[in-house]
C-alpha cells in the first residue's frame, strides 16, 4: 500500500523526487514556495506543453527554479470555484493513475487539502486482488505532503493519518462487498468480525440456536431456504480514559447473497446480489478502525448476515413469521428480505438502549430508480439527528436525500392477518418508503435514521475513486458523524 507522509518543504527543496503541485484554468499553477518570478516561467512553461488546468489533467515538466533543474508535476482542478475538496480528492487519485508507474515516490503540495487528498490517493488506488494478481505493479510506493514549518506538518501529519485510517476502512468493507457470495458465508463473516475483536472492541456473534432462544424469528425465517445457517454480530466499542457521554448504534443489512429466495430474482438482476452485505460491510469498516481512530462514544455495531436462498424449507409467499419485538409479520414477497433481518436487528439493538441508531442497508431496488447511484435515501424519525448525518455526508462528499415517512402511508405495511406486511399493500408505489416504514416498526422510540444504499453501494462503471463493484459507500460518512458526536 501506498505510503503517505508529511514532510517539510525544506527537505523536499534538498532531496531528487519531483513534486506535483495544482493548478486550476483560471488560476494557474499553486506554487507558493517559488518566487514570482520561477511562478510566471512555470506558467510559461506549462501552457507551452498544452496544459491547461481543467479537472484531472497532468503534465510533467522539467523546470528550473532558479537553484537547479528538476522534475514537476501538474494536476488540473478545473475552474478555481469549483476546486472544492471533491475536486482535489478526486485529483489526487488521478495523479495516483497517471504516474503510478513512471516514479517511486513524490511530493504533493496540497496545503489543507493533503487529508482529502490521503483519501483519494488512497481509494483511487484500490485494487481487489483476492481472485487474481493486481494489473499493475505499482512503481509509486511513497507520497510526501509538503508543509512549510514543524507545526504546520505536525497538524497536517495527525489529518492525512485520520484520512488514511478512513481510507483503510473503505477499502476493507470493498474487499467484503467484492468478495464472491459462497466465500462469505454468514459463519466465515462471523469469524472475520471476531478478528476484529481488541482491549476496545468486543465481539459477540449470535448462532442460529441463540438466534432461536432469542426469537429472531424473521433473521431465522429468511435463512431457511439456505443450507448455511445465520448469524447475528454484536460489537461494542468502549473507548479507553473517560466514560463515554454517547451511546450509538449501527446496523447493517448483511444478506450474503440475496437470489430473492422462492421470489426468485431473475438472472440479471441477481449478478450483482453479492453487494446486499454492503450495509454489514460498512459496520465491519466502522469496528476495524474505530480504536485507533480514538472515537470518545461508546458504539455498537450489528450486522445480520443470511443468505437469501430458494431451497425445500425456504420461507413462502403467505407464511407468516414472529419477530425479536412480537410482532408477527404476513410474508408475500420473499425477496423483500432485507426489512426483515434488519427488524430483529434493529429491535435488539435498541435493548442497548443507545441514543441514535443508524442503519445502513441495500434495501429497495427503488432506490436507485428515486436517487440514482450517486445519492444515498434516508428516512428518520428524528430530524436533528438525520441534520447530523446529512452533515457528515457533505463534509465527506457523499450525499443524502430524505424521504418522508408519512402517516398517511402507513397503513401500506399493514397485513389482513398480521400486525405487518412484508412488502406495500400498492405494489408499484413508494418502495423505498415503503421499507423504511416497515422498519420504524423495529425502532420504537429510538431516534433513528435508515439509509438505503442500495445505488451508491456498488459501482458498475468505476469512478474516479472506485474501480468496478463494491464502492464502500457512506464509510467515510459514518466515521465523519461518529468522531463528531
Ligand atoms: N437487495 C434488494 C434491493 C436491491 C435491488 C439492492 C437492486 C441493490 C440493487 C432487496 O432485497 C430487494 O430485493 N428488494 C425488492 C423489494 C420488493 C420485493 C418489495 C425490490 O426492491 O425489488
Ligand atoms: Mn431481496
Ligand atoms: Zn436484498
Amino acid at each position: 500500500m501506498l505510503d503517505i507522509k508529511v514532510g517539510l518543504l525544506s527537505e523536499f527543496q534538498a532531496g531528487p523526487d519531483p513534486i506535483a503541485v495544482f493548478a486550476t484554468e483560471d488560476g494557474g499553477p499553486a506554487a507558493a514556495f517559488l518566487s514570482p518570478k520561477a511562478r510566471k516561467a512555470l506558467s510559461d512553461a506549462a501552457k507551452d506543453e498544452g496544459f491547461t488546468g481543467k479537472a484531472c489533467e497532468t503534465a510533467s515538466l522539467k523546470f528550473n527554479d532558479g537553484a537547479k533543474e528538476r522534475r514537476l508535476v501538474l494536476i488540473g482542478l478545473g475552474k478555481k470555484k469549483d476546486a472544492d475538496a471533491d475536486a482535489y480528492r478526486k485529483a489526487a487519485a488521478g495523479l495516483f493513475k497517471a504516474f503510478k508507474g513512471r516514479f517511486e515516490s513524490l511530493w504533493l503540495l496540497a496545503g489543507p487539502q493533503a487529508a482529502v487528498c490521503t483519501e483519494g490517493l488512497l481509494l483511487g488506488s484500490y485494487q481487489f486482488t483476492e481472485y487474481k494478481k493486481a494489473e499493475s505493479e505499482d512503481k509509486l510506493k511513497g507520497v510526501r505532503f509538503a508543509a512549510a514549518n514543524a507545526g504546520e506538518r505536525n497538524k497536517a501529519q495527525a489529518a492525512v493519518e485520520r484520512a488514511a485510517l478512513g481510507a483503510e476502512a473503505v477499502c476493507f468493507a470493498r474487499d467484503l462487498v467484492n468478495r464472491g457470495p459462497s466465500d462469505k458465508s454468514p459463519e466465515a463473516m462471523a469469524d472475520i468480525a471476531k478478528s476484529l475483536a481488541g482491549p476496545e472492541v468486543k465481539v459477540e456473534v449470535i448462532d442460529r440456536k441463540q438466534a432461536e432462544k432469542l426469537g429472531m424469528g424473521l433473521l431465522l425465517a429468511v435463512s431457511r431456504g439456505a443450507t448455511k445457517e445465520p448469524r447475528m454480530v454484536h460489537f461494542t466499542y468502549t473507548p479507553k480514559g473517560a466514560k463515554p457521554r454517547k451511546k450509538v448504534a449501527v446496523v447493517g443489512k448483511g444478506v450474503v447473497f440475496d437470489s430473492g429466495g422462492l421470489s426468485l430474482k431473475p438472472p440479471a438482476s441477481m449478478e450483482t446480489m453479492k453487494d446486499d452485505m454492503s450495509g454489514a460491510a460498512l459496520v465491519f469498516g466502522v469496528f476495524k478502525v474505530l480504536a485507533r481512530l480514538k472515537l470518545k462514544a461508546e458504539v455498537h455495531g450489528y450486522a445480520a448476515l443470511a443468505y437469501n436462498m430458494p431451497g425445500p424449507d425456504a420461507i413462502k409467499p403467505g407464511d407468516v413469521v414472529k419477530a425479536m419485538n412480537g410482532k408477527t409479520v404476513e410474508i408475500l414477497n420473499t425477496d423483500a428480505e432485507g426489512r426483515l433481518v434488519l427488524a430483529d436487528a434493529l429491535h435488539w439493538a435498541t435493548q442497548e438502549k443507545p441514543q441514535a441508531i443508524l442503519d445502513f442497508a441495500t434495501l429497495t431496488g427503488a432506490q436507485l430508480v428515486a436517487l440514482g447511484s450517486g445519492i444515498t435515501a434516508t428516512m428518520t424519525n428524528d430530524k436533528a439527528l438525520l441534520a447530523k448525518v446529512a452533515a457528515a455526508g457533505k463534509r465527506c462528499d457523499e450525499a443524502t436525500w430524505e424521504l418522508p415517512l408519512p402517516k398517511q402511508y402507513e397503513d401500506m405495511v399493514k397485513s389482513k392477518i398480521a400486525d405487518l406486511l412484508n412488502i406495500g399493500t400498492v405494489r408499484v408505489e413508494a418502495g423505498t418508503i415503503v421499507g423504511g416504514l416497515f422498519l420504524k416498526h423495529f425502532v420504537g422510540e429510538t431516534p433513528w435514521v435508515h439509509l438505503d444504499i442500495a445505488g451508491p453501494a456498488w459501482t458498475g462503471s468505476g469512478n474516479a475513486i472506485c474501480p468496478p463493484g463494491g464502492t464502500g459507500a457512506l464509510v467515510r460518512t459514518t466515521l465523519d458523524w461518529l468522531a463528531a458526536l
